[in-house]
């Protein structure tokens, strides 16, 4: 079943395009690897799927009953994140407030429902006991497998991953990728950024390559 569409997608700022003529597809159950250098674009597309940035032109259509509460989105790390001083459980939390709750976390009330979620998704990463401790004094693994949880709070049925393993150690890397391939075998859909072109080829099943070339791969 078709997900998502960009058609002649072009992205960008209003002080600039950054990339044009975007072409690609997700089907439920793919894996789709974003692939190019650095300052390509690759984020701004991430950010322009989930309206967070509007597109300059083209297309990028919803399809199979897909919305945009049903996409979870686990973003580049930035030196601010690394050092949250937020427990584990507020931070995973904030992942159900979806879209609203942006890439920072505030305090608000959470409905038992929402509870439930946050609690959930600290079990099938493994990170249960984690939950009082504050963010910033966990290891890089933890850290992301944090963010992971949260990302999987919004996530129903599309994943968005922005460098996930970035600054891990090989054997982190490889739980993560073990951990989001399982997600993907349960039928999630997956973006994910990467700049590892072993795990794009051992994971996806779909590839886009942004540079002076657009490529998609499927
Ligand atoms: N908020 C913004 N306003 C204006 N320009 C921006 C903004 N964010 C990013 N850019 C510019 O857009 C271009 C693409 O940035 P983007 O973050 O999408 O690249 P990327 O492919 O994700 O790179 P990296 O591999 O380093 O993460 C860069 O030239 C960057 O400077
Ligand atoms: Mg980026």
């Amino acid at each position: 079943m078709r997900l998502l569409t960009c058609k002649n997608l072009d992205i960008g700022y209003h002080d600039g395009l950054v990339a044009r003529d975007i072409n690609f597809h997700i089907d439920e159950g793919d894996y789709l690897c974003i692939l190019g250098e650095n300052g390509s674009g690759k984020t701004t597309l991430m950010k322009t799927i989930l309206g967070l940035t509007p597109p300059i032109a083209g297309e990028i259509i919803f399809a199979g009953g897909l919305i945009a509460r049903e996409i979870g989105y686990m973003p580049q790390q930035t030196l601010l994140q690394r050092d949250f001083p937020a427990s584990v459980w507020e931070i995973v939390l904030s992942g159900t407030l979806g879209k609203s709750a942006g890439q920072g976390v505030q305090r608000f009330f959470y409905s038992a429902e929402q509870k439930k979620t946050a609690a959930a998704n600290m079990q099938r990463l493994g990170i249960k006991d984690l939950a009082g401790k504050c963010y910033r004094d966990l290891s890089g693994g933890q850290k992301q497998r944090v963010l992971l949880a949260r990302a999987l709070c919004a996530a129903s049925r599309m994943l968005l991953l922005d460098e996930p393993a970035a600054s891990l150690d090989p054997k982190a890397t490889e739980e993560l990728y073990v951990n989001i391939k399982k997600l993907n075998d349960e039928g999630l859909s997956i973006i994910m950024i990467t700049h590892d072109l072993a795990a794009a080829r051992a994971y996806a099943n779909k590839t886009l390559t942004i540079g002076k070339d657009i490529v998609f791969h499927e």
